[in-house]
């Protein structure tokens, strides 16, 4: 196995050149604050892009997802004391397979967070459990869901199954930015499907600002509230006046000169993500993986996150506590620990599958439904029941996040997938 000489990285941020010219505009204006034509420029032309009304800038995604959740909140269940969360006392049935900053926005607001299990073909929840988790507990009235890795889920059903119920969705496209779905026979954009709809310009996502997120909605009275929330709930007074509870979480003018800069790239970076998870998918033709699924017919992913899942036979052993992994090496079958191991000794950075939340130690007593009912429980020392599932766990365990890096050469990821094809010693 050769070490490459350059760290081939994960995700970076590709910088164009733009982004310079538009911090230097703010310093040269002396906007530099949480107001200026950066940040109106941004979410113009985000707005207009998703084919959305509004687009509130904000320090970030999880800040965006904060706020969409509250708004949730007050509107199921009304404004709450200044001391207690929207969701006080209300359960949330949320997208398993994620990363926590999805999830913790419900804890902010004192909600119960209700996992749903993940299905095979997106990775995504799984509309079937989701219907099982209605029968369960019918009266919750909020879902919140992720596109993992930029790979649209099944927001079709999960939205015919929401609306039975009552239920409005929180859509977290903070991974999916660009990533388009088939609804009603028109192409229409992650992050403009929910109720509420939060984006992320983390420095690993499709495009950056270093930082920040945006809220997307066609709401003026949403859009309106956010930004006021957003600013510390100022009212129109004469001095500092408050009424509800404010947040410091509206986005820099020189955070918005980087997005107003990347915004015009993101196509071209999506192809490049694109090209990258094309590349994987020929290089390990003859290996027992396969690429991270999507839809061909009802999805266009961003293509952010390259990843691979060994098949259940070509796993060696493979133990993992809450901290550390080991593994049993045997010739002709590998595991995502030895994989990322040997990324690790060539100077390449992958990445396992996002840890599913109901096995998170925070959420570990929280509820977990599978599309055979509660997933919490079932086993039993003197009962066989081969209906226990949990795919989340089995992606988990199975698969990896490969260098998924826009700057990485093609000789780059030919090494990255010499590196995989050794470990199946092939
Ligand atoms: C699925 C998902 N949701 C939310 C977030 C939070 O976004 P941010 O880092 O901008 O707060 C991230 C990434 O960071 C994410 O991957």
């Amino acid at each position: 196995m050769k070490r490459s000489e350059n760290r081939i990285f994960l995700s970076t941020a590709t910088m164009h050149g733009d982004e310079e010219k538009f911090i230097k505009e703010a310093f040269d204006t002396n906007w530099v604050t949480t107001v200026g034509k950066n940040i109106d420029e941004s979410e113009r032309m985000i707005a207009e892009y998703m084919g959305v009304k509004y687009a509130v800038g904000l320090s970030s995604g999880t800040g965006a997802l904060h706020l969409a959740t509250k708004l949730a909140g007050e509107k199921l269940y009304g404004q709450p004391k200044p001391n207690e969360g929207t969701l006080q006392g209300h359960k949330v049935f949320a997208t398993d397979m994620t990363f926590d900053a999805s999830i913790n926005p419900v804890a902010y607001e004192d909600g119960e967070a209700v996992f749903i299990d993940t299905e095979y073909d997106t990775w995504n929840m799984d509309p079937e459990a989701l219907e099982k988790a209605f029968e369960i507990y019918p009266d919750v009235k909020l879902v919140v869901l992720v596109h993992l890795y930029g790979t649209p889920g099944k927001f079709k059903e999960i939205k015919k199954i929401c609306d039975k119920n009552g239920a409005i969705i929180i859509e977290d496209a903070c991974e999916s930015l660009g990533s388009k779905y088939k609804l009603n026979g028109e192409w229409v954009e992650t992050g403009t499907l929910g109720g509420y709809n939060c984006i992320s310009f983390n420095g690993n996502k499709i495009i950056t600002g270093s930082s920040g997120g945006m809220f997307l909605t066609n709401s003026k009275a949403d859009a309106d509230k956010v930004r006021k929330w957003s600013t510390q709930s100022r009212e129109d007074a004469f001095w500092y006046q408050h009424e509800e509870v404010g947040y410091n979480y509206r986005m820099s003018n020189i955070v918005a000169g980087v997005v107003r800069g990347q915004i015009p790239y993101l196509q071209e970076h999506i192809d490049r993500k694109k090209a990258i998870y094309e590349r994987y998918k020929e290089g390990f033709k003859g290996l027992p993986v396969q690429m991270n699924p999507y839809d061909e017919e009802k999805s266009i992913p961003n293509f952010w996150l390259s990843c691979l899942i060994i098949d259940p036979e070509a796993m060696c052993k493979q133990v993992r506590d809450e901290r550390r992994a080991l593994y049993i090496h045997e010739d002709g079958k590998s595991c995502p620990t030895e994989i990322l191991e040997n990324l690790e000794k060539c100077n390449m950075e992958g990445r396992p599958i996002w840890k599913p939340m109901h096995m998170q130690p925070i959420y570990r007593n929280n509820a977990f439904i599978t599309r055979y009912g509660n997933g919490r429980g079932q086993s039993n020392a003197y009962i066989a029941n081969d209906k226990q599932l949990d795919v989340g766990m089995d992606i988990f365990n199975r698969g990896l996040c490969l260098p998924s890096d826009i700057k990485m050469t093609p000789e780059d990821q030919d090494k990255v997938i010499e590196v995989i094809r050794e470990c199946f010693g092939k």
